[in-house]
């Protein structure tokens, strides 16, 4: 019985230190003096080996109900240490709301395009089309000669083409694509039907002019199934032009036109008026050329191997600037490539706009 005092007076030591702790800190490094592999505790507990078997039994149940003491002890002076700091931290980290915001801060705005462009797609992809891709270079073949434009065709020169010198890994020519329409060709080569693709991007032709950039972006569209007609054709787009220009009666009219790969081919206007040389979407008055489609013409679709007596659809095309011009009152098209912040802060729209088209 002789260890007793010893066993109290250390007791009443590491009670009193666990108790006069002033940080989580301190208490951490008290925890591992006592508890951890060198601590005196574990010392304690380790030496019970070399006891005598008939001291050991009682001491052992001495430094085990010590332990648990102590643990208890511990923890509870952990957890209230923690609360003060926290309670401390959070008095310190006060934010003062009536504080006026500084008035020098700048913030970002989308880009007018960005804006369009992801409302276009938006809409598109909420009608059930995926997004598909193709590349910006791409080859002569799938940009004119699988469209059903072979190379001595008038349709060739009204591109304005950037003729690539280099060819491709199988010799084949290429270009800058003028327009997405080749993603038609890749899409219809590789899936079968039913297809139903957009295929937004950047298009490249040799011009510039207040309506015309060397690049400039354009969405696809191409729904091929059995059954798709030019009704199809038409309620698609309409709804699309409805959205996007937020009028839900904005008149649209198919117009007939021709395009090398669509047969019959349309064009899409839409119906508005001139005021004091301002453009009003609405009404019927005038009309504004929006955008080309038609059916998928037969030549188009056996290039890539599709049997057009059992399948056949439409497609569309049009460009995302000229629609962004129009809603958003935009009079040149260069200056969406100048880099002008101050048009930006103008044209632009905050982040919260983004992904707007839908909520109507
Ligand atoms: N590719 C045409 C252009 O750039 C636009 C176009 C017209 C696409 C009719 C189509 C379409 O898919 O059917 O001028």
């Amino acid at each position: 019985m002789s260890a007793q005092p010893s066993l109290e007076t250390f007791q009443k030591e590491i009670l009193s230190a666990f108790e006069n702790s002033s940080s989580l800190t301190e208490l951490e490094d008290l925890r591992v003096k006592t508890f951890g592999k060198q601590g005196s505790l574990t010392g304690m507990l380790k030496s019970l080996g070399t006891l005598p078997p008939e001291e050991r039994k009682e001491r052992g149940q001495e430094l085990n109900k010590l332990r648990q003491s102590l643990t208890q002890v511990f923890e509870n002076r952990r957890d209230a240490l923690a609360e003060a700091e926290m309670k401390t931290k959070l008095a310190q980290e006060n934010v003062d709301i009536t504080l006026t915001p500084q008035p020098d801060l700048t913030h970002g705005s989308l880009h007018p395009f960005t804006e369009a462009m992801w409302e276009l797609t938006q809409i598109l992809v909420h009608m059930g089309f995926d997004v598909a891709e193709g590349p910006d270079v791409e080859t002569q073949e799938n940009n004119f000669d699988a469209l059903n434009i072979p190379a001595h065709h008038p349709a060739r020169q009204d591109h304005d083409t950037f003729y690539l010198e280099d060819t491709d890994a199988e010799g084949q020519n290429l270009v800058l694509r003028t327009h997405t329409s080749p993603v038609q060709i890749r899409t219809l080569k590789n899936a079968k039907p039913p297809i139903r693709i957009i295929a937004p991007g950047r298009t490249y032709r040799c011009d510039s002019d207040a309506t015309h950039t060397p690049n400039f972006h354009q969405v696809e569209g191409l729904w091929i199934e059995e059954g798709i007609t030019m009704a199809h054709l038409k309620g698609c787009l309409a709804e699309m032009l409805r959205k996007f220009f937020k009028k839900p009666d904005l008149v649209v009219r198919m117009r007939p036109s021709y395009f090398p790969f669509t047969e019959p081919s349309a064009e899409i206007d839409i119906g508005c008026r001139w005021e004091n040389g301002q453009l009003i979407l609405g009404g019927s008055e005038d009309w504004l050329e929006i955008l080309g489609c038609g059916m998928v013409h037969r030549c188009v679709l056996e290039n890539c191997g599709v049997d057009p007596k059992k399948h056949q659809g439409f497609a569309f095309g049009f460009g995302v600037e000229r629609m962004a011009m129009l809603k958003y009152g935009i009079p040149d098209l260069r200056a969406f490539y100048e880099g002008n912040p101050l048009w930006t802060q103008h044209y632009g729209f905050g982040a919260s706009h983004a992904f707007s088209a839908l909520d109507q």
